[in-house]
C-alpha cells in the first residue's frame, strides 16, 4: 500500500516538475527584453557572457563582490548540495562508475556542508533586521522543507539506517514503470516526502531563480549597444511596418 502511494506520488511529482519546468522555461525564453542593461563592468564578446555566467553559476561571483556572509552560506549549501545530488545518482543506475563511487564519501559529509548553509542562511532571515522585514512566509517554508530533507538525509546514513538496496531497487523500478516495495521506515518516509513536495512546488516557487538566472537580461547581455544597435523582436516588426 504505502509504496503504492509512493509510487504514485513520485510519478505525479516527476510530471509536474518536468512539465511546468518545460512551461517556465518556454515562458522565460519568450518574454521580451526590450533593453540594453548588461550590469557593466560585462563582457564585450558573446565569449565573454559565457565566462560571466560560468562563474555566477559556479562562483556565485556577484554574490560575492555584494555580501560576504551571504556568499559563504549560499555557496556552501548550493555547492554541497550537489555533490550529495551526484552521490544519489547511485540509486538511479545499475553500475556504478568508478567516478560516482570516487564522490560517494565526500557526498556524505557534503551534507553536513548543507545543513550548515542552510542554517546561516535562515538565521539571517531572524537575526538582520532588514531581511528579516522582507521573508515572506514562502522564503521560510523553501528553507524548513530542505532542512528536513537534508536532516532525514542524514538520520538515515548515521543514526537510523535504512535498506539502501532495496531503495535503490525501488526508484530503478519506478523508472522502468513498475512499483517494487519500499522499506517502510518513518525516516525514509519523511525524506522522500519531503523530496516529492520539493519537485512540485519547484516550478512556482523561488527555486525557479535555477533556470532564472539564465535568462537575466543585466547578465546574459553583451556590451556592445555601440557596435550593434539593440532592437527588441516586437519594436524590429514595428521599424519594419514602418519603413514598409
Ligand atoms: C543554477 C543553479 C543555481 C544557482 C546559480 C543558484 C544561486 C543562488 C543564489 C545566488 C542565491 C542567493 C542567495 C541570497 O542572496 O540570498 C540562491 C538562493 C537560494 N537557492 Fe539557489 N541557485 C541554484 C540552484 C538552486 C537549487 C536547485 C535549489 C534547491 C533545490 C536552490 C535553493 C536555494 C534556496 C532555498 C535559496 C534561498 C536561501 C535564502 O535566501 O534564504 N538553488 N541561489
Ligand atoms: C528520490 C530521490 C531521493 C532518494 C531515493 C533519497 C534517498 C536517500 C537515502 C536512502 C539516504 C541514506 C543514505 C545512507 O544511509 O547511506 C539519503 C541520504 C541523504 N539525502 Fe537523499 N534521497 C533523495 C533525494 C534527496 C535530495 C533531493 C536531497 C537534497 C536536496 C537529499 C539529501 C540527502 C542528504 C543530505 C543525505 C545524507 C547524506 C548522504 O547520505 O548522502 N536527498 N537519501
Amino acid at each position: 500500500m504505502l509504496s503504492v502511494i509512493y509510487a504514485l506520488l513520485f510519478w505525479a511529482a516527476t510530471a509536474v516538475l518536468v512539465a511546468g519546468l518545460a512551461a517556465r522555461i518556454r515562458k522565460y525564453a519568450r518574454t521580451p527584453a526590450p533593453l540594453k542593461i548588461p550590469t557593466t563592468p560585462a563582457p564585450t564578446t558573446q565569449g565573454g557572457v559565457v565566462l560571466r555566467m560560468l562563474r555566477e553559476v559556479v562562483l556565485f561571483e556577484s554574490l560575492f563582490k555584494s555580501n560576504k556572509w551571504i556568499w559563504l552560506f549560499g555557496w556552501t549549501f548550493h555547492m554541497a548540495m550537489w555533490l550529495v545530488l551526484l552521490r544519489h545518482l547511485r540509486y538511479f543506475v545499475v553500475d556504478i562508475p568508478w567516478w560516482l563511487a570516487f564522490v560517494q564519501p565526500f557526498g556524505t559529509y557534503a551534507g553536513f556542508a548543507m545543513l550548515a548553509g542552510l542554517a546561516g542562511l535562515w538565521a539571517r532571515r531572524f537575526l538582520v533586521e532588514r531581511i528579516r522585514y522582507i521573508s515572506s512566509p514562502s522564503d521560510h517554508l523553501m528553507l524548513a522543507l530542505l532542512v528536513m530533507i537534508v536532516g532525514s538525509g542524514l538520520m538515515m546514513r548515521f543514526v537510523a539506517h535504512t535498506d539502501i538496496v532495496a531503495v535503490k531497487v525501488f526508484m530503478l523500478g519506478l523508472m522502468r514503470l513498475r512499483i517494487e516495495t519500499l522499506p517502510s521506515d518513518p525516516v525514509l518516509l519523511v525524506h522522500l516526502g519531503g523530496v516529492a513536495a520539493l519537485m512540485i512546488v519547484f516550478p512556482v516557487s523561488k527555486l525557479l531563480h535555477a533556470p532564472g538566472l539564465f535568462f537575466s537580461p543585466s547578465r546574459n547581455q553583451v556590451d556592445n549597444p555601440r557596435e550593434q544597435r539593440h532592437l527588441a523582436p516586437w519594436a524590429a516588426k514595428l521599424e519594419g511596418a514602418r519603413d514598409g
